[in-house]
């Protein structure tokens, strides 16, 4: 089946295989050597050239996990986190800070609108109790792109601690993590980096991992220093699903060999063709191009035609794409070019769509 929905993404054969090593312990070195590998060429891919300022934490977990771990782990006691919130994903922030009983604080906006950073720097200013901000970089809800470089330099002109949520970003979207003073950023193995879903990892600033070592625990299984602590002796605090870290050091290799840049470059490339191809069809998409992401496109559904039934042609073709969320569920469908994508699985997806707009229009 090809994947065209945000993850789980299509694999190499090289990174499925990587599943099969050898069971190991973790508690023994073979693991340590693993993860250490894992975290290195995390900071080599993320933060090439300030691989020193910064460290990786890795978990057992999806890329909620991550979030979860930098929002909770990023409050020091009476303080506050402010949530930018323009999709699901900034609304599941919101969530995170809510269940833990944090005070929910946020600047919301339309699915599809980006915050003016001014709003932000005037916000910041009028409430000092507030310590960080937490964003989505790549709104997957729509495939919006959010105004990263612009936000993270009113956080850190303002002195506060930024938390970017790039499950859905890195490796797909350029981020100068280092440059742009990002003390946080949330990343998953099973999106973009091509790998399976079940690992995710958190790149702190070490600065910020020193003073969070001071901060309350909000959570047992999501507090970064302590996973910190332990990875720095080689070792992690709870049972990590090994297999799926072999894979994701396999796929960190290939990630590395294509290079991160030529990896965005392949999504966009991929982007542009269904966009342009479907275009074409008559497809409507939701956002403004300048607003689009490399790796999903949401467009409108053609009237007269329900998703499940647009969903269900194209999986009988052998094409999974994906539907929209929350207000959207009825009026749109999404499309993600992620994963070890061949031009011939896209012009097969391109052609089996062209064929079910046919047959529909034939039958309606
Ligand atoms: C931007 C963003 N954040 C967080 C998540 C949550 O990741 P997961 O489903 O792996 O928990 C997703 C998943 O699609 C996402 O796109």
């Amino acid at each position: 089946m090809i994947l065209l929905n945000p993850g789980p993404v299509n694999v190499t054969e090289r990174v499925r295989r990587a599943l099969q090593r050898p069971d190991i312990c973790h508690r023994e070195s073979e693991f340590a050597e693993l993860l250490q590998g894992i975290r290195q060429k995390l900071l080599k891919a993320f933060v090439p050239g300030a691989e020193a300022d910064y460290t990786a934490v890795v978990l057992t977990g999806s890329g909620t996990a991550a979030v979860e771990a930098a929002v909770l782990s990023s409050l020091p006691t009476g303080k506050r986190i402010v949530v930018i919130n323009n999709g699901i994903y900034g609304e599941r922030i919101s969530a995170m800070v809510g269940v833990h009983r944090l005070g929910v604080a946020e600047l919301k906006l339309d699915w599809g609108v980006r915050l003016d950073p001014e709003k932000l720097r005037l916000a910041l200013r009028q409430h000092p109790e507030v310590h960080a901000v937490a964003m989505v970089h790549h709104e997957t809800t729509t495939g919006l792109i959010n105004p990263v470089r612009e936000i993270a330099e009113v956080v850190d002109s303002q002195n506060r601690v930024f938390v970017l949520d790039s499950v859905s970003g890195l490796a797909g979207e350029a981020l100068d993590i280092a440059g742009a003073h990002i003390y946080m950023v949330a990343g998953t193995a099973g999106k973009c980096i091509q790998g399976f879903p079940g690992a995710s990892f958190v790149l702190v600033r070490k600065g910020f991992m020193e003073r969070m070592k001071s901060y309350p625990k909000h959570s047992c299984y999501l507090h970064l220093p302590h996973y910190y602590e332990d990875q720095e002796r080689g070792s992690i605090p709870f049972t990590p699903a090994v297999q799926v870290y072999y894979a994701f050091d396999e796929a960190l290799n290939e990630l590395l060999e294509e290079g991160v840049a030529n990896r965005i470059q392949r999504y966009k490339k991929a982007a542009t063709l269904i966009r342009k191809r479907l275009g074409a069809m008559g497809l409507k998409p939701v956002l403004p191009s300048e607003f689009q992401s490399n790796t999903i496109t949401s467009y409108y559904l053609p009237p007269g035609l329900a998703y499940q039934t647009l969903h269900d042609r194209l999986k009988e073709r052998g094409y999974i794409i994906y539907a929209g969320q929350g207000h959207l569920e009825s009026k749109i469908f999404r499309v993600a070019n992620m994963g070890a994508l061949t031009e011939q699985d896209l012009e097969g997806f391109l052609a089996a769509f062209q064929q079910v707009l046919e047959t529909v229009a034939v039958r309606s």
